[in-house]
């Protein structure tokens, strides 16, 4: 929608953006700014509710701003941080109707009324992300039969509010390190092969200080990285794992020492379902099967370039095409991995696991992990449950969910715990190896995921599993977010990593 969005301190505005609550008159701080009761007359009109993002405008006549957006702040006394990304969202799908390019925007003021009470640096961060978010379109592939496509334009934002402007600014690099995710979600499999997500993810850790390695076809079979060869055989697009590592500049020997966090995404660069093959309808969209590997890049992003942590992160990218030749792994096929733990594929549809479980062998033996946390698209049986409204999440550790808690209160990006038990893993129990991939009945799809993977996590490390199938992308614009892919989970990892 933008072609970028920057806080910049300088030059005269040409909009100025104000905020009231519902059922609520304007503020002090805002009636200063309304020199010729402009504001004032546009608040008395009927379209200016106060509903989250509703937004009436003046035209104040003489020198300054030219338009004024009154935004609705929604219900004072039930205010609520997240709505302040769908207010950004709003602003933003109006600025670019309207062509200014320079925005004042002063709602710290309007603010101090809300109940909670929020932080200016909080606010300004959530509509700095909403800003952000709304920016991002996908324009990559239109071309000469869509003609009068509309420009884009830069938007600049300011505020006088210092800390409000700080957490403008460090909401738009969230948003940035969400828009990597998105536009590599959303580039299409012909194109975003392994071998590409791993050009990629190279680009990226070099642009940011980010160590890189890709572990190719040799060195997983060297590696005896079992699953990933297996699910990625039917593919001429090669399988490959990706590890990036932050390390903290101020790394004295003992922080290099530290057990780092360990973020593993499922990169499924496309889902056929192998020869356990998709139904036309199931299959369309799958595409999106990397959603988790993206997300864990963008937060490796916004690790590098926001957050800096004074830890070390390690973040796995099991890369494969789940496709179909002769060469492709089938039911019925046995493989051993380097664990020791055998696996009869029951379904080489249920292959994110596959792939999954060579990253967490791997986590687990070569990286002394101090927790790990994993995103995937791995069911469409959580879609089910949850549609789009909350990842399943599960995680038997207290202090880890605790902490994966805190970042969903500020990222807004929720999940729900699902459980783990001992009959799920016996779901799991294979006649003539140790597991199945799936097990044939349709009971517990989401949970059945998770169990799978827990064979291949030590006992002793604290590790959660995100399903995020329904989460991903969405369907229609809502909120800060267009038809598309969300992202999801850059801004929950990038604030579990923020101390
Ligand atoms: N990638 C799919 C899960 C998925 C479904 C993601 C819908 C996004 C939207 C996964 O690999 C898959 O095929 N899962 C199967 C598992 C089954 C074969 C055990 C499913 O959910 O049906
Ligand atoms: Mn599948
Ligand atoms: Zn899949």
């Amino acid at each position: 929608m933008f072609e970028l969005v920057r806080v910049v301190s300088k030059g005269e505005a040409e909009a100025l953006v104000v905020g009231v609550f519902k059922d609520r008159k304007l503020d002090s701080a805002t009636r200063a700014l309304d020199a010729d009761g402009s504001i004032a007359l546009a608040a008395a009109r009927p379209e200016c509710t106060g509903d989250v993002g509703r937004i009436a405008e003046a035209y104040p006549p003489g020198r300054g701003h030219n338009r004024v957006l009154i935004v609705g702040l929604g219900d004072r006394a039930k205010f609520n941080p997240g709505s302040l990304r769908t207010i950004g969202g709003a602003l933003g799908r109006r600025l670019a109707q309207t062509k200014d390019s320079r925005v004042d925007i002063e709602l710290a003021g309007a603010l101090t009324d809300a109940k909670p009470r929020i932080k200016a640096d909080f606010a300004g961060r959530c509509l700095g992300e909403g800003l952000g978010l709304i920016a991002w379109n996908f324009t990559r592939f239109k071309g000469k039969g869509t003609p009068d496509r509309p420009k884009k334009t830069p938007l600049f934002v300011r505020s006088s509010d210092g800390a409000f402007q700080e957490g403008l600014e460090r909401g738009l690099a969230l948003a940035a390190s969400t828009n990597i995710a998105r536009d590599l979600s959303e580039t299409p499999p012909n194109i975003a092969t392994p071998a590409y997500i791993a050009v990629q993810a190279r680009a990226m850790a070099k642009a940011v200080g980010l160590s890189c390695r890709v572990m190719e076809e040799k060195e997983l079979e060297k590696e005896r990285l079992i699953g990933l060869l297996n699910v990625g055989k039917a593919s001429e697009n090669r399988p490959c794992m990706i590890r990036l590592e932050y390390t903290p500049k101020s790394a004295g020997r003992k922080s290099k020492g530290d057990k780092p966090v360990v973020l593993i995404g499922k990169t499924m660069t496309y889902d056929t379902g192998g020869l356990s093959i998709k139904p036309t309808p199931g299959m369309a969209g799958m595409k999106r099967d990397k959603d988790g590997g993206c997300a864990v890049l963008g937060a490796m992003h916004a690790v590098a370039t926001v957050i800096k942590p004074d830890q070390r992160v390690v973040a796995l990218l099991a890369v494969a095409e789940n496709s179909i030749s002769d060469e492709a792994y089938r039911p019925d096929d046995i493989i051993v991995y380097r664990n020791g733990v055998s696996v009869e594929v029951t379904n080489t549809d249920a292959e994110g696991r596959l792939v999954l479980a060579d990253a967490l062998i791997w986590a687990c033996e070569k990286e002394s992990p101090a927790c790990i946390v994993d995103l995937a698209t791995l069911t469409g049986g959580v879609v089910t449950a949850l549609g789009s409204t909350f990842a399943g999440m599960f995680c038997e550790d207290d202090r880890l969910r605790e902490r994966l808690q805190r970042a969903m209160d500020t990222s807004g990006e929720r999940w729900w715990r699902l459980p783990h038990d001992q009959e799920y893993n016996d779901m799991m129990k294979s006649n003539s190896a140790d597991i199945v991939n799936s097990n044939p009945n349709r009971k517990a799809h989401p949970i059945q995921g998770a169990a799978f993977l827990s064979f291949f996590v030590d006992k002793s490390v604290p590790w959660a599993h995100i399903d995020i199938a329904g989460v991903h992308a969405v369907d229609s614009d809502s909120g800060p977010f267009i038809k598309g892919p969300t992202g999801w989970g850059v801004r929950l990892l990038a604030d579990f990593l923020t101390r």
